[in-house]
């Protein structure tokens, strides 16, 4: 089990999907799971901060994560392909809002949980190494510098037919950071143990070996 947690836009998932094709572990990206209880509030209406209704809501979100042959991730709310949807403005103006309500985070954390029980996986989130999997045999804490992040985010997303200007992408990282490390449940916090890399001047063959070096290290150690 090796967590990834750190600020949005650094380049984890890269980082996690490719760790877990190296180490043919299986790669889960928590951020996806939030993404969908968020478009599923944002479709049907419900006020989040409404407890009874996000609870009664929660009961009727089932979240389905498959993995195709390149390590591609599909993430499916109630059967319904969603992997597109959940990764427009729409959803990332709200997504830190609705992951910051105690109810979703015990709903999805206790999912994932199960997802990892006793398998070689790589979770990429925010609190997989403080809170998930506190026994992670390896957690990493990724951060970069603002520019790198917005620059990084707008080539992600004009690749996926989304037209944003940098400063958008800039308010929207800005309020996503404030709200994930001021946030009472679970805040994005780097653990003790967790090494911190700062990927900014590195390329994605850096910090994939940056990774991978010290997750040999660990199995090795732990065998
Ligand atoms: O990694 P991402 O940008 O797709 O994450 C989407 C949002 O979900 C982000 O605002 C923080 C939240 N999140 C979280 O609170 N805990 C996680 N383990 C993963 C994501």
């Amino acid at each position: 089990m090796i967590a990834i947690d750190g600020y949005s836009g650094c380049g984890k998932s890269t980082l996690a999907r490719q760790l877990a094709h190296k180490l043919n572990y299986v790669f889960l990206d928590t951020g996806a799971m939030y993404r969908a209880v968020t478009l599923y509030v944002l479709r049907h209406g419900i006020d989040w901060l409404d407890e009874a209704a996000l609870t009664d809501a929660l009961t009727r979100i089932q979240i389905d994560m498959t993995a195709d042959a390149g390590g591609k991730t599909h993430t499916f709310l109630n059967q319904e392909s969603v992997e597109e949807e959940i990764r427009g403005m729409a959803v990332s103006n709200r997504v830190s809002e609705v992951a910051a309500v105690p109810a979703v985070r015990r709903f999805l954390v206790e999912q994932q949980q199960r997802m990892g029980r006793n398998k070689g996986i790589v979770m990429d989130g925010r609190d997989i190494g403080t809170v998930v999997f506190p026994d992670a045999e390896l957690k990493l804490f990724v951060t970069a510098d603002m520019e790198t992040r917005i620059q990084r985010r707008y080539l992600e997303l004009q690749a996926n037919g989304f037209s944003v200007t940098g400063d958008e992408i800039r308010q929207n990282l800005e309020k996503r950071d404030f709200e994930e490390t001021t946030r009472l449940d679970s805040p994005l916090r780097k653990a003790e143990d967790a090494i911190l890399l700062d990927n900014s001047h590195m390329t994605p063959e850096q910090q994939l070996q940056f990774a991978l070096d010290l997750a040999n290290g660990r199995i090795r150690k732990e065998n």
